[in-house]
């Protein structure tokens, strides 16, 4: 046993490396928009495959009655008009701000990417797994992704960007993850996603002297449809206790805390948004775990205790760490080299002091399902 155990770590050794790389995250050939979301900077959202043939035998049987209500929801499709509508914008107000329109442009072009990647890999399982519930959710998921990535493509547009979609498909790096993986850090970013607009969202219902943007009045009805494709995994996930026990529960905390550690390290790096917002981005982000959390009982079985002090000094850490590495980005040299490697060890011992940390049990709900009550 010590030794699968030992086979275990260092293949979420590996994965961290892979995960680490991807947290730490118009006109010509491909434009400057374009290829900056197709770069695979540390923190950037990525692409993923999947072992297709593995997703032919989930059985939702075990979770069927809730799984017809979810399914007849994503029939009615409630928000078919609302990507459709269009608003007026002058990209003038952003240019009195370059710092600002600089990290708004980075915020949608990682959003952009990762709608977009959602989408992708959502239809590309819908095209390679014959199971009908199973593709026809797929179908559903991949209809809202589109209409979110198109819906931020014409944002970009009008403030006289635009990323190539198409582009980005044929030309971008692909993560192949497991299927349980892509349970697990999909369930999370659609929820986390969810977390997120519904906290700008309701923060500038408060404060609309703070909207800069036209975009954040959409976010409602879109973080709604990120909370319905979370729902969709935690009823796969609920279908299979064995995802929920044994092994599987040091994944949970793995992807738990590398969701949350590169959300905040990502949010960090973006001060002037939060500024505009009138936002603490620590507390922001505190606010997105506790929701998050809290949504996550529906499903994990453990949860991260974010209010404990070590785990505040920990992300802390990882970030300051992070400004580190990105301040020696460009530079050579032996000197350098070794500095980078210092900074990257320190955030896999910071990682792995923070994967250490006492977690909460959690008692899995009967019922899975759950409203977006924020
Ligand atoms: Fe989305
Ligand atoms: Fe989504």
């Amino acid at each position: 046993m010590p030794g699968e155990i030992a086979r275990k770590v260092a293949k979420m050794a590996t994965l961290g490396e892979n995960m680490s790389e991807a947290l730490a995250s118009s006109d010509g050939a491909v434009n400057l928009t374009t290829q900056q979301a197709l770069e695979a900077q540390p923190l950037a959202p990525r692409f993923y495959c999947t072992d297709y043939a593995a997703m032919e035998h989930i059985d939702i049987e075990p979770v069927r009655a809730e799984w017809d209500l979810m399914m007849r929801d994503f029939e009615l499709d409630k928000n078919r008009g609302h990507f459709k509508q269009n608003y007026e914008y002058d990209p003038s107000i952003l240019e009195s701000d370059p710092e600002l329109k600089e990290e708004f442009l980075d915020l949608l072009v990682s959003s952009i990417t990762a709608e977009y990647s959602g989408c992708v890999l959502y239809q590309e399982i819908e095209k390679n797994v014959s199971n009908p519930d199973i593709s026809k959710l797929m179908r559903y998921m991949a209809r809202d992704e589109s209409r979110h990535a198109g819906f931020i493509n014409k944002a970009l547009n009008k403030l006289g960007v635009a990323v190539d979609l198409g582009v980005l498909k044929r030309e971008k790096e692909y993560t192949f993850f497991k299927p349980k993986y892509i349970y697990y850090a999909t369930y999370l970013s659609e929820k986390i996603g969810y977390a997120r607009y519904i906290t700008i969202y309701r923060h500038l219902e408060r404060h609309p002297e703070k909207r800069f943007h036209p975009i954040f009045k959409w976010f409602l009805e879109w973080c709604n449809d990120e909370f319905a494709h979370g729902e969709g995994f935690a009823l796969i996930m609920r279908s299979d206790p064995k995802l929920l026990s044994g092994f599987n529960k040091l994944w949970i905390r793995f992807f738990l805390l590398a969701v949350y550690s590169t959300m905040y390290v990502r949010d960090h790096s973006r001060p002037k948004l939060y500024e505009a917002f009138g936002m603490d981005v620590t507390e922001f982000d505190y606010t997105v775990f506790d929701i998050t959390t809290e949504i996550s009982r529906q499903v994990f079985p453990l949860t991260l205790n974010t209010d404990d002090p070590r785990f505040r000094a920990g992300l802390e850490r990882m970030r300051a760490l992070q400004v580190a590495r990105d301040a020696l980005e460009g530079q050579r040299g032996p000197v350098a080299m070794l500095k980078k490697l210092g900074y990257l060890v320190g955030s896999g011992l910071t990682f792995a002091r923070l994967y250490l940390l006492p977690t909460q049990a959690n008692t899995i709900p009967d019922q899975v399902r759950m409203q977006p009550a924020w």
